[in-house]
């Protein structure tokens, strides 16, 4: 699929999401948070759920789990232009609790959608949520995030061969600084991938 044609049915698709009513979270949210990025990118992160600063600008991880993992990207020098980034789920859960399993299957349908046409070559997982969806939907062995971050897990899939990175998500290294070293050593796994990533300007993502 070329560049325009991601472009027009990542559009197509945020459209969607923004009319869906597919679950009781369409009720209470301000915006839903489709995700954003470049439609073309070789590395895709998938969040949790949008938090209140989310919820409210419309767009992934713009608090304080956000200023971490724009620290997480510069560390291997990336910027949020070079990646795709997106959430297991689209709106808030009230009071940011965790995600029910009846919301993430009434969503991922949307996150299915943009993984098939970002088709990144690596997926990075942030946290518990997205990895074992993405273990599950890869048909990875479960694991415990404890014991799986940080590594590459090679996958074939319908639309070719990934690699599977899960790390912590961000938001650890807001209650646990010593976190964040851990979290900085894990995103290096990313690093040989970074290579060939591009840095689009602003206005054709
Ligand atoms: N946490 C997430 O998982 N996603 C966001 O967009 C913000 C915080």
């Amino acid at each position: 699929m070329d560049l325009k044609e991601k472009q027009v049915k990542i559009g197509k698709l945020r459209g969607q999401i923004a009319s869906c009513t597919r679950c009781p979270l369409h009720a209470t949210r301000a915006n839903t948070v489709p995700g954003e990025g470049d439609v073309d990118a070789d590395i895709m992160f998938i969040g949790e759920a949008p938090g209140r600063n989310e919820d409210l600008q419309g767009k992934p991880f713009v608090g304080r789990a956000g200023d971490v993992f724009d620290k997480l990207l510069g560390s291997i020098g990336v910027t949020r232009n070079d990646i795709y980034l997106c959430n297991i789920l689209k709106c808030r859960p009230p009071d940011n609790r965790n995600p029910l399993s009846s919301e993430i299957s009434s969503c991922v349908g949307s996150l299915d959608i943009q993984i098939k046409i970002v088709n990144p070559k690596v997926i990075g997982t942030l946290g518990n949520f997205a990895t074992t969806y993405v273990f599950e939907k890869f048909q990875i062995p479960p694991e415990k995030i404890s014991s799986v971050a940080g590594r590459v897990i090679d996958v074939e899939t319908p639309f070719g061969p990934k690699k599977i990175v899960p790390v912590f998500h961000p938001a650890v290294a807001t209650y646990n600084v010593h976190k964040t070293d851990l979290l900085l050593s894990h995103f290096q796994a990313f690093k040989p991938f970074c290579s060939d990533c591009e840095t689009y300007p602003e206005s054709i993502l």
